[in-house]
């Protein structure tokens, strides 16, 4: 059960958040961002490649030094515990640190880094907790190196998944099976920890990744639930063929099938799920690929959100039919329904924010979270904060200090008042 107001406690985490120290947060974020750093500003860490494997090393040994036990499980998540004075089911934090191949600084790595400064946080102002408080890393949240994403949390909250995965490989081959296989070698010493121990709660911070709270001019964002989610690839089937010599009516090109296929997925797209439709055709592979020779296989990839199940799920229907009509073959990817957040989560976020006279905005998530996994797994929410130009997913992402510190310090309180039910 939680526990709701408690002046005494409200006291404790008061100074757990203003135990943040914002130079150490903002130093954690440039330390990690040097681990696959571009050279534009940005990130390309991969999922358990060799930086992200450095990442990690550089990780425990800071856990350590906070005084941290670090543990791992069978999708290699990270599990990072500041102990409590009972044995209790903990209060985990969290997200990601793999990146998209052109990403920034933040996305995910945020709110592990805001996790580890609650730690400090909490050591500094020498105060105890009733319940352990655990920082998770999650393994390949993006999807981007071994599909599909959010990988680490959805096994972690769903260990039968896990014989699923092994053999997602990578653009170059690689299994994730042989990735894990790297991470045990690079990090031996970790024990492994059971199956989906339970938890009271699971907060995750995280940029917003989109332009809401900008516009707003709101700094933190206490997200109620995350929109629902499908990828699709659609392959089309053409025949190889000179380009200089094979006339316009003869050709078979598969390009012209895909360029065709996609107009109508947009079309359908935008008329079932209206102003709220998000739909993005992102990955693209043409064979043979030669400048002149005309196409003879394209497969593409669909991502399509919506916070309506109902709308998902005719798209499911229709997307079928039109490929049928234009003679495509396609493959499911991956699917996730539309997510509600916990209310007692979310009001120790309202109560949060509160405290520290900083003005919220309730929102959903555009983006999928590990939050969207593990709210099956214990009482779940997410706390965003703004996004400059609501940017991400880009090596420009940013967002400015002052909602980075705001953002640790609700986070910190949220925290406190969790592990000390
Ligand atoms: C995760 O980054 C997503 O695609 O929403
Ligand atoms: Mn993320
Ligand atoms: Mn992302």
């Amino acid at each position: 059960m939680m526990r709701t107001d408690q002046p005494a406690h409200d006291d404790v985490a008061r100074r757990a958040a203003e135990s943040i120290d914002e130079t150490r947060l903002l130093a954690s974020i440039e330390t990690l961002a040097a681990f696959g750093a571009r050279p534009d500003g940005g990130v390309n860490r991969p999922a358990l490649s060799a930086t992200d494997l450095d990442a990690r090393r550089y990780l425990v040994e800071r856990a350590h030094a906070l005084g941290c036990a670090v543990s791992t499980d069978a999708c290699a998540n990270l599990f990072i515990r500041r102990p409590g004075i009972d044995d209790a089911p903990p209060v985990m934090t969290g997200s990601h640190i793999d990146t998209q191949p052109s990403g920034g600084k933040l996305d995910g790595c945020y709110g592990v880094l805001a996790g580890l400064e609650c730690i400090a946080a909490l050591n500094d102002a020498g105060l105890s907790t009733r319940r352990p408080l655990d920082v998770a890393i999650w393994t390949n949240e993006e999807g981007t190196r071994f599909a599909p994403g959010a990988m680490g949390s959805s096994a972690f909250v769903e260990p039968a998944r896990m014989p699923t995965y092994l053999d997602a490989a990578d653009a170059g081959g690689v299994t994730l099976r042989a990735a894990l296989e790297s991470h045990r070698r690079t990090l031996p010493e970790l024990p492994s920890r059971g199956d989906a121990p339970p938890a009271h709660a699971f907060v995750e911070l995280h940029i917003e990744q989109g332009p809401q709270l900008e516009n707003a001019d709101v700094p933190l964002g206490v997200v109620t639930g995350i929109q629902g989610v499908r990828w699709y690839a659609f392959h089309c089937e053409g025949v190889a063929a000179h380009a200089g010599t094979t006339p316009m009516p003869m050709r078979r090109d598969a390009m012209t099938l895909a360029v065709a296929l996609r107009a109508s997925l947009e079309e359908i797209a935008v008329s079932l799920g209206g102003e709220h439709t998000r739909v993005t055709f992102g990955r693209w592979s043409v064979t043979p690929n030669s400048i002149n020779t005309i196409p003879s296989d394209v497969t593409f990839s669909v991502d399509f959100r919506h916070p309506d199940a109902h709308v998902l799920d005719t798209f499911d229907t229709l997307v079928a039919a039109c490929a049928r009509r234009h003679g495509a073959r396609i493959a499911p990817l991956f699917a996730h329904t539309p997510v509600r957040f916990d209310c007692e989560v979310l009001a120790r976020l309202d109560a949060a924010c509160r405290a520290l006279d900083a003005p919220a905005l309730r929102l959903t998530s555009g983006a999928f979270h590990d939050a969207m996994y593990l709210a099956q797994h214990c009482p779940t929410a997410m706390l965003f904060v703004p996004s400059r130009d609501g940017i991400s997913h880009n090596p420009a992402e940013a967002t400015d200090a002052r909602h980075l510190v705001l953002g640790a310090r609700a986070l910190a309180h949220t925290l406190t008042t969790l592990c000390n039910d």
